[in-house]
C-alpha cells in the first residue's frame, strides 16, 4: 500500500529501462540537449538515461525528497557522469524558473515525470503539496486553473515550465495522463504558449507503474507558435502516427483530419439533449425485483411502497449492450427540480416513510447541490424525464450506441446521470432519430471529436454539437426525418438564440 507521503508527492519512480527508452526515442526525433532539466528528477532515471543519450550534455536535476536527492548523486556518480551533473533539493513550487532558465546556454531539453496527484487529494489528506495561492497571481491563467474544484498538479506545473519558457528554443519531454498532456496542448494554442510541435507517445501505465491510467509521453518544442495539431503514436516504437488530435475553434477534436472533412456536419442540434436523473443515494432510490419476491434495494432491505413515484430504469452499461428491458426501478421524487416533497406522505404514505427512514443517508450527500433543498431532492428533473419515447446513449462507454426507449409497464423509462437521451412524444420521430444517430456518417463524426480515454467521452455539449439536420441529409434519412416531425411536442427545441458552449473537455483556463 502506498503511504500518504507517496501519494502528497505523486510518487510514481520511472523505471530504468523506460527512462532509456523514452531517450532513445528523443534521440531518434532529433532532439538535441546541451543540457537537460529534471524539474522533479525523484532517485534520476531520467537524468542517468539522459547522460547516456546526450554524452555532452551538462544534467541538472531537483526533487523535494532530500533521501532522492542523495540516491540521484550516487545514481550519477556510478554512471559516470556525476561531473556534469548539478542536483540538488527544491520545491517546484518555490523555485524560480525564469531565473534559472535564463543561466542555462544552448539547447535545453525539459525532462521528466512530475507528481501524479491531484489537488483535491492533497488537500484531502490536509497536505501542503500545494502552489501557494499568491504563486498564481503572476501567471496569466494559472489563476483560472486553480479555480477549478479538481486540477492535476503536473498540469499545473507543466503550464508553469511552459510560462517560463515562453519564447525559448527548448524541448519538453514528460511522462503524464494522456488527458493532462492534451490540457497543456490546449492551454498553449489558446494563449500563445508557443509550440512549435507537438507529439503525444502512449505508454503502458499499468505496466511501467501499475496504475490504471492512459499515460503518455509529451514531446513538445517550444520557442515559436507551430500548427495547432499533435500527433498521436500508440507506443513509444511506434513510427507512423494512428492519429493526429487539434485545436478546432475552442476545442480539441481527437482526429483533426477526419473533423475537417466531416465538420460541415456540426451544427446547432435542433433538440436538446438531457441528462438523466441525479440523486446520489442509489442504495435507497434505485430498486431491483425478482419475479414473485418484494422490491429490494441496494442495502439488501425488502421495500413495500405504492408504485405511484416508482420508474423503470436504464443505466449507462445497460444502454451501452444494448439491454433496453428495464432490470430495476428508480424512486422519482420530483417532476421538476425544486418541487415539494411533502405531498409524498399524503399520495404514497409508505413511500415517504421508506424515504424518511432513510433520510440520514440523504443528509449525507456530498454535493453542495442539495444543501438548502426541500427533503429527497432530484436533479436531472423535468418534463422531458416523463417523455413516453427517448433516444438514449451512455456518456461513458467509448463506443456511441443510441438506443430507441420506449414505455415499459405504461410508464415511461428514466436514465441515471450518466446517460443522455433526447424526448419525444412520438414513436416515429425517436425511430428516425435514433436511425440518423446510428448511422455510419454520424458514427464517423462522432468518432472524430471524441477521445475516448477520457472519463466521459460523450456530453451534452458534444452531442448537442450534432446537425441532425445535416447528418439526416447525408445518411439518407433527409425526407424520413422531415415527415416524422412533430412540431407540436411540448419538449422545448433548441432555439437558434442558444448557442451551446462548444466546450468537450473544458479548456483548463481562459485568459
Ligand atoms: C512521479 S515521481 C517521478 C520522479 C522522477 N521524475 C522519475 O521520473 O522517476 C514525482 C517526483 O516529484 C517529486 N515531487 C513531488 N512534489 C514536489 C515538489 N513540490 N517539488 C519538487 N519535487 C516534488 C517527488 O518527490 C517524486 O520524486
Amino acid at each position: 500500500m502506498k503511504t500518504n507521503a507517496k501519494i502528497e508527492f505523486g510518487d510514481f519512480q520511472t523505471p530504468m529501462a523506460l527512462a532509456r527508452e523514452v531517450s532513445t526515442l528523443l534521440v531518434q526525433r532529433g532532439v538535441n540537449a546541451d543540457a537537460v532539466l529534471e524539474p522533479t528528477c525523484g532517485m534520476g532515471a531520467f537524468l542517468v538515461a539522459a547522460g547516456e543519450a546526450f554524452p555532452k550534455a551538462r544534467l541538472l536535476g531537483w526533487d523535494i525528497n532530500p533521501d532522492y536527492v542523495a540516491q540521484t548523486k550516487t545514481a550519477l556518480t556510478e554512471a559516470g557522469v556525476a561531473k556534469r551533473a548539478s542536483v540538488g533539493q527544491q520545491d517546484f513550487f518555490a523555485h524560480d524558473w525564469e531565473t534559472e532558465l535564463a543561466d542555462i546556454r544552448g539547447s535545453l531539453l525539459v525532462m521528466g515525470n512530475l507528481p501524479w496527484v491531484t489537488n483535491a487529494t492533497v488537500s484531502g489528506m490536509n497536505g501542503s503539496n500545494l502552489p501557494a495561492k499568491e504563486n498564481f497571481q503572476g501567471f496569466r491563467g494559472i489563476a483560472a486553473l486553480t479555480g477549478k474544484s479538481n486540477f492535476d498538479i503536473s498540469e499545473w506545473m507543466l503550464i508553469r515550465l511552459l510560462i517560463a519558457l515562453r519564447g525559448r528554443t527548448a524541448a519538453i519531454a514528460m511522462l503524464c495522463k494522456t488527458a493532462t498532456a492534451r490540457k497543456l496542448l490546449r492551454f498553449a494554442w489558446q494563449n500563445d504558449g508557443r509550440i512549435a510541435s507537438a507529439s503525444l507517445h502512449r505508454i503502458d501505465a499499468k505496466k511501467h507503474f501499475g496504475a490504471s491510467v492512459d499515460a503518455c509521453l509529451l514531446l513538445a518544442r517550444t520557442g515559436k507558435a507551430g500548427p495547432v495539431e499533435a500527433g498521436v503514436f500508440d507506443e513509444l516504437t511506434a513510427r507512423r502516427r494512428s492519429t493526429t488530435l487539434g485545436l478546432a475553434g475552442q476545442d480539441l477534436v481527437a482526429d483533426i483530419h477526419a473533423y475537417r472533412r466531416l465538420k460541415h456536419l456540426e451544427g446547432l442540434c435542433p433538440y436538446q439533449w438531457r441528462s438523466g436523473v441525479k440523486h446520489d443515494c442509489a442504495s435507497v432510490m434505485e430498486l431491483r425485483q425478482t419475479a414473485g419476491e418484494p422490491l429490494r434495494n441496494k442495502l439488501g432491505e425488502d421495500v413495500r411502497i405504492e408504485s405511484d413515484y416508482l420508474f423503470p430504469l436504464l443505466k449507462c452499461s445497460d444502454l451501452a449492450n444494448g439491454r433496453i428491458e428495464p432490470e430495476r426501478f428508480v424512486l422519482v421524487t420530483q417532476r421538476r427540480v425544486g418541487e415539494d416533497t411533502k405531498i409524498i406522505s399524503k399520495t404514497a404514505p409508505r413511500t415517504w416513510r421508506y424515504l424518511d427512514s432513510h433520510r440520514h443517508l440523504f443528509d449525507a450527500r456530498k454535493s453542495s447541490i442539495y444543501s438548502k433543498r426541500v427533503p429527497f431532492a432530484l436533479f436531472g428533473i423535468g418534463d422531458y424525464s416523463f417523455a413516453p419515447w427517448k433516444v438514449a446513449v451512455s456518456g461513458l462507454h467509448r463506443t456511441p450506441r443510441f438506443a430507441l426507449v420506449g414505455l415499459v409497464g405504461g410508464k415511461p423509462v428514466l436514465f441515471d446521470d450518466t446517460c443522455y437521451f433526447l424526448p419525444f412524444e412520438n414513436e416515429n420521430e425517436a425511430r428516425v432519430v435514433a436511425e440518423i444517430l446510428n448511422s455510419k456518417i454520424c458514427r464517423q463524426f462522432l468518432a472524430s471529436l471524441t477521445f475516448t480515454d477520457s472519463k466521459r467521452p460523450f456530453t451534452v455539449e458534444l452531442l448537442q454539437r450534432l446537425n441532425i439536420r445535416a447528418i439526416a441529409g447525408e445518411a439518407g434519412y433527409a425526407d424520413d426525418w422531415a415527415a416524422s416531425r412533430n412540431r407540436d411536442a411540448h419538449y422545448p427545441e433548441q432555439s437558434l438564440s442558444l448557442q451551446p458552449e462548444f466546450v468537450m473537455e473544458r479548456p483548463a483556463l481562459k485568459t
